[in-house]
């Protein structure tokens, strides 16, 4: 059987210190570190499925579910949190049927709950794909979620 990130294998010497990149590497051609590529990983770089996933899921950029067309992320830092942030991420959850790491069933969406988007002034902030919704209410966000596909 080939395997199917032979090709990125290929440029890495299989030390340990190439995990990281390795990680990057799959994330940008697949959108996420599934379990088959954390299998693949190991025997390369004779490292533990655990060890690996130990690794990969301290760094906030490495996802572990498959992506939804769009992507939505609710603002949790501490001035969101302070103007509602936590009640957008409770009717993201409530409207999407999502959990906070998971993408809807139909992959309409991926939801996650971020720390700080770096726009506090601008709190409760939602970011959908590369786009920062400001001043964000339930009731406009809502209306917003309906705007995608
Ligand atoms: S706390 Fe939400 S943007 Fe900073």
């Amino acid at each position: 059987m080939v395997d199917k990130y032979k090709e990125i294998f290929d440029e890495f010497s299989g030390e340990a210190g190439d995990l990281i990149p390795i990680l990057q590497k799959i994330q940008n051609k697949c959108g996420y570190i599934s379990d088959d590529a954390i299998r693949s990983i190991s025997p390369f770089l004779r490292i533990s499925d655990n060890q690996i996933y130990g690794v990969a899921s301290f760094y906030s950029q490495f996802r572990f579910t498959e992506p939804g067309r769009n992507s939505i992320k609710v603002c949790m830092g501490t001035a969101c949190h302070m103007k509602g942030g936590h009640i957008l991420g409770e009717a993201v959850e409530r409207e999407l049927k999502v959990k906070p790491g998971q993408t809807t069933e139909d992959k309409r969406f991926d939801f996650q709950r971020v720390a700080c988007l770096g726009c506090c002034a601008l709190a409760p902030v939602v970011q959908i794909n590369n786009d920062i919704r400001s001043r964000m209410t339930v009731i406009r966000l809502k209306q917003l979620l309906d705007k995608y596909e």
